[in-house]
């Protein structure tokens, strides 16, 4: 696990942003090795290994094209890149549980992909009740990114937010919020655009259900 002082630093800061703001938004954030190996995978994406995203799990693929239309692709360990970005949000999940008593169980994240004119519409990552995403966390693959290129998240604070918080989609920039109480959006892209999101999760498997992590 990497857990040099510059991560725990970034970690310290995640978690105050979260306990005062409910989100953090850090550009520059991608440590060494990491960054090096994310620089060099969004060099050369392979969108054949990417699927169109569907709403949901699993099931109900087709629906929607006018919420979302990135594509996406579940990272694993199975890769150099996979191995050292999911020991990293691993040493977050074991801090954020250290410091904010959070109980994360578990981890999911994809690459996406957004061909120009794409975008994903406003929505919450989880829902009250519904409840086993806890923090979303965004990470951002695109060098050389211009206002032009637009395809910025956009974070709304309450309900009645309807301007947001704009963040663009620069590459080492992170995005983390609670789940359940940001909606946010992907306004169109003009230009291709790499990100990879994620989902810390608590485990709500009960004697009726289990729910294994993906
Ligand atoms: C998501 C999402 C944001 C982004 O996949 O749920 O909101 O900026 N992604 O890629
Ligand atoms: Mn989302």
């Amino acid at each position: 696990m990497m857990d040099d002082s510059s991560s725990q630093a970034l970690f310290e800061r995640i978690a105050i942003d979260l306990l005062r703001d409910g989100y953090s938004i850090l550009p520059n954030a991608f440590p060494e090795p990491l960054s090096k190996a994310l620089s060099a995978h969004s060099q050369r994406v392979d969108t054949d290994a990417f699927k169109d995203a569907g709403i949901g799990r699993s099931t109900e693929h087709m629906i929607l094209e006018t919420v979302r239309k990135d594509a996406i692709s579940w990272i694993t360990a199975d890769t150099p890149v996979g191995s050292l970005w999911l020991a990293w949000a691993a040493s977050l999940q074991l801090y954020l549980n250290r410091r904010l008593f959070l109980g994360l169980f578990s981890f999911e994240s994809h690459f996406a992909h957004y061909a120009p004119g794409a975008f994903y519409k406003r929505h919450f990552d989880a829902f009250k009740g519904d409840t086993n995403r806890i923090v979303s966390l965004v990470a951002y693959l695109n060098h050389n990114w211009q206002p032009t290129d637009g395809g910025e998240i956009v974070i709304f604070k309450n309900d009645a937010d309807v301007a947001g918080l704009k963040v663009p989609p620069r590459f080492g920039t992170l995005a983390v919020f609670l789940s359940e109480d940001f909606a946010h959006e992907v306004l169109p892209t003009t230009v291709d655009r790499h990100s990879i999101a994620g989902w810390f999760r608590v485990n709500t498997s009960t004697t009726k259900a289990v729910d294994p992590p993906r």
